[in-house]
């Protein structure tokens, strides 16, 4: 254990394999802190997108993510996100915002500018940090890694209801498509893709249901935790 700092899982994998849900819970019954680290992306995107800034223009999104003003309020259910003064919880999970975040994801430079900002998130009594590179990346020495997966049908249809529930109109065809697009360029670009780290535990919840992967999660951390 990093006993300087705090111990941290980390939670990674592809959009809607239900990662989000899994580690807010996971967080929330260790009485743990949570990292919803695409969160920050989601709010470089919108900061880009007020900004009228181009998915291109590295040098201007990076300067976007350097001086990102946010805060985030985890009450143990839900994180509640602000962009300055403004709070953007609902519009961080729209799909403009969704599409411009991946594209902001891919820039080296972007990256760069939140590596530390993440690494803050790592105190007492512990962290719970969900995205794509938190085992690779940011926590390479985190105590317990876990990569989720399920099918892309399952996911484009978990994220189907999450939206619908929303009250946003939506095409399940169209969230299949996007989300094919979205895997494909979080997998395979060229700074920190979208793959589990060496030591990751694997765990495919196609077939379990939310409870069932938080509680074989928590018995992980519990038995890593109780060893150390
Ligand atoms: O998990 P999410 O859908 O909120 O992430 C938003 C985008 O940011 C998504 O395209 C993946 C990317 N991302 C990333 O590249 N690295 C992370 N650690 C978290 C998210």
């Amino acid at each position: 254990m990093n006993r300087v700092s705090a111990p941290v899982v980390t939670i990674d994998g592809p959009v809607g394999s239900g990662k989000g849900t899994i580690s807010t819970r996971l967080a929330a019954r260790l009485g743990w802190r949570f990292l919803d680290s695409g969160a920050l992306y989601r709010l470089v995107a919108i900061a880009a997108l007020r900004q009228g800034l181009a998915g291109d223009d590295h040098d201007a999104l990076a300067r976007e993510a350097r001086d990102l003003d946010c805060r985030f309020e985890f009450d143990g259910q839900e994180t509640r996100v602000w962009l300055g003064e403004e709070e953007v919880t609902r519009e961080l999970r729209s799909e403009p915002v969704s599409l411009m975040a991946s594209r902001v994801a891919a820039v080296p430079a972007v990256r760069a500018a939140l590596v530390q900002r993440q690494r803050d998130f790592r105190r007492p009594p512990g962290l719970v940090a969900d995205g794509r590179d938190m085992g690779t990346v940011i926590f390479p020495d985190a105590e317990v890694k876990l990569f989720l997966t399920a099918s892309t049908e399952a996911r484009a249809e978990r994220r189907y209801k999450q939206l619908k529930a929303k009250g946003e109109r939506v095409k399940l065809s169209r969230l299949f498509r996007d989300l094919a697009a979205r895997d494909e360029r979080d997998s395979s670009r060229e700074v920190a893709p979208l793959r589990p780290a060496e030591d990751a535990i694997l765990i495919d919840s196609t077939e379990l249901d939310i409870d069932e992967v938080v509680q074989k999660a928590y018995v992980v951390v519990h038995e890593k935790l109780s060893k150390d």
